[in-house]
């Protein structure tokens, strides 16, 4: 029996990635750029162990058993990990042949499981990351992005930390549809991010079919997919300038304009809550007070905040949100504070 145990962080988009050109692959429409959240405060920890006596692939997430029969995605990551380690096998006979045994997935995540806080991410990341140390594969990170990135697409990008672009490739195939990174953990210590959990519960529309539906039926996705490329650039340079202004100003609006894409669906498609809009007006007010850009707030797939702020604003924050948010049904009454770096395995 091989078995082994790792974690893997969440990311949070700041130019966030929505619609795919190629949903077999998981090729995305547009490049994407993230920022790796302590893997102390919040991560998926996924242990795996193959087996002869294993005759099939099975998950338990979060303690209980999930059917993956159908489950492609996560096939993809078992097809595609195998098909590396059977070469290993075939070129050096005496090595276990793990690649024949069935394999026993066992996962957790320390936050609130598909209520938009990339629980996929980090989920399918510590997977694949799991897979490739279990079967020795001697590929390097952003090879093995790509192998993540057919898991779940943002999975690729939890697979470094600091700040992470995903290019979307040119190639058909996906060869060239990977994660880089941009900068380390270590470029940019005063920047700090704050999760606020406005509601734990399942989200309404999944990523996939929201992004299904996006393709489908708005117009304004065109324009988006227009102003992307020039955001990517600017994001990239604000991070390496440490220009929180810039990074903020592109961080917020390319959050709204992704749920603005969202809303120009047919039928719409609501992510935001009341609750998160009030934090995006509470964010507004707070830089407007301040005469510049205190912090920057983003959502992904559902109704709870992230606020990018730099340290010494974050005390302050916390206590804005508190007050105006009291803990309640559907308040931010969970906060999380993490630093942005990360350590990979345990
Ligand atoms: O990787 P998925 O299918 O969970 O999609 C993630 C989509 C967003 O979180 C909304 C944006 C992003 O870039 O992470």
């Amino acid at each position: 029996m091989a078995s082994v145990t790792c974690t893997a962080p969440v990311n949070i988009a700041v130019i966030k990635y929505w619609g795919k050109r190629d949903t077999e692959l998981i090729l995305p429409t547009n490049d994407s750029l993230s920022v790796t959240l302590s893997q102390d405060i919040l991560h998926s920890k996924t242990s795996i162990s193959a087996q002869a006596e294993f005759d099939q692939d099975r998950l338990w997430l979060n303690g209980k058993e999930e059917d993956i029969t159908k489950n492609k995605r996560m096939h993809n990551c078992f097809r595609e990990t195998r098909a590396l380690r059977r070469a290993m096998e075939e070129q050096d006979g005496s090595l276990p042949k793990l690649s024949t045994f069935g394999v026993h997935v066992c996962s957790e995540n320390n936050f609130p499981t598909a209520a938009g806080l990339a629980s996929s991410a980090s989920g399918l990341a510590a997977l694949v990351f799991a897979l490739a140390q279990l079967y020795k594969l001697p590929i390097d990170m952003s090879d093995l992005s790509r192998i993540a990135r057919q898991g779940s697409g943002s999975a690729c990008r939890s697979l470094f930390g600091g700040f992470v672009a995903w290019e979307t490739g040119k190639e058909d195939d996906g060869s060239d549809s990977r994660a880089v990174q941009i900068a380390p953990d270590t470029h940019w210590p005063e920047l700090e991010a704050l999760v606020c959990v406005v509601s734990d519960k399942k989200k309404g529309t999944s990523s996939t079919s929201g992004m299904q539906q996006t393709i489908e039926s708005s117009p304004l996705m065109q324009e988006r997919l227009r102003v992307v490329p020039g955001r990517m650039a600017a994001m990239t340079q604000a991070i390496l300038d440490r220009d929180f202004p810039a990074f903020a100003e592109l961080t917020m609006q390319d959050s709204n304009q992704f749920h603005s894409v969202c809303l120009d669906t047919y039928p719409p498609i609501f992510y935001l809550n009341d609750t998160s809009r009030g934090i995006i007006q509470l964010i507004h007010a707070y830089n407007k007070l301040h005469g510049g850009y205190k912090a920057a707030y983003t959502f992904d797939a559902g109704p709870n905040a992230v606020i990018y702020a730099p340290k010494e604003n974050m005390k302050e924050i916390i206590q804005l949100i508190h007050h105006y948010f009291p803990a309640g049904q559907d308040t931010p009454r969970d906060v999380y504070f993490s630093d942005p770096y990360q350590v990979f395995q345990d």
